[in-house]
């Protein structure tokens, strides 16, 4: 498996093949130009096309904090966000939208080959995240009811689904340094990377965050589904920190990872 590979050095560097050359980038994705309509937050800027970037995974089950602390990561040390659940959310909205039966996976992977769509890093608040424009709209807000969340589940399970998420996701080091949230990132997603978290707490723990969100979940169910699924599973990646912050506060839990981050960065290059 990818994920068991020799660790060459702490920093990773990032090479791709043809997939991910600068010409099919180009053709397919106009990647950095402003969405007309309502405003947006300013767009960042591109990185070269010849791409070595660093990039910070961090999965977890539901409500373990991955996306608070992905973001004071990212935000302490300036790299880009990457919410790769966002992203399969905007697809389970789109079959929404185009009245597909999410539970149909055929229907479901040919509306995937067939969107529109573009990635674009936006900054807001101090932090460059990447989003998913579906014809170039950000579904921000329709990508959070709970007839988006009951049907992402579904669509997430698709294995082409799968496989175009792993594409866009990678290509998204184009932007620079990047702390990926999600449930298969070190797994899958970058495996070779050498930044790897796993972030978990109690049942009790996160169904209070939740609900504290205003949102009641069955989370065990949603552990169930997310680590039984036939592809692409949610695991402890290997090699990967395994955070449990029952008890503790983001500041803590993402100090910790700061702290790693920055202590094997400053490691000299075997
Ligand atoms: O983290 P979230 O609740 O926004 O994730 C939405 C859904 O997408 C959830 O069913 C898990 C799934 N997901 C996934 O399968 N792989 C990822 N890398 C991220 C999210």
């Amino acid at each position: 498996m990818a994920a068991a590979k020799i660790r060459l050095s702490p920093r990773i560097r990032l090479r791709f093949g043809a997939r991910q050359s600068s010409a099919a980038f180009n053709s397919d994705f106009p990647f950095c130009s402003r969405p007309s309509g309502r405003p947006q937050p300013d767009t960042c800027h591109l990185q070269p096309p010849s791409i070595n970037n660093i990039v910070i995974a961090i999965d977890g089950t539901s409500a373990s904090g991955k996306s608070t602390n992905a973001k004071l990561v990212a935000g302490a040390l300036d790299y880009v966000y990457v919410d790769t659940g966002a992203m399969y959310r905007t697809l389970a909205w789109h079959c929404l939208q185009k009245r597909l039966d999410v539970h149909d996976a055929k229907a479901v992977a040919a509306a995937c080959r067939k969107w529109k769509t573009r990635l674009e890093c936006v900054e807001s608040g101090g932090l460059r995240a990447v989003h998913l424009l579906v014809e170039g709209y950000y579904p921000e807000r329709e990508i959070r009811t709970a007839e988006t969340s009951a049907a992402v589940p579904h669509v997430a399970a698709v294995p082409k689904v799968r496989e175009w998420m792993v594409r866009r996701q990678r290509e998204c080091t184009q932007f620079g340094n990047l702390v990926m949230e999600g449930r298969d990132i070190g797994t899958n997603v970058f495996p070779e990377t050498d930044f790897k978290f796993y972030l978990d707490a109690q049942l009790e723990e996160r169904s209070r965050r939740r609900a504290a969100d205003g949102i009641q979940e069955n989370l065990a169910a949603r552990d169930l589904r997310d680590s039984q699924r036939a592809v692409a599973p949610l695991m402890v990646p290997l090699g990967a920190r395994v955070i449990n912050n029952s008890q503790m506060t983001a500041e803590q839990t993402s100090g910790l990872i700061l702290q790693e981050v920055r202590s094997r960065l400053s490691r000299p290059a075997q």
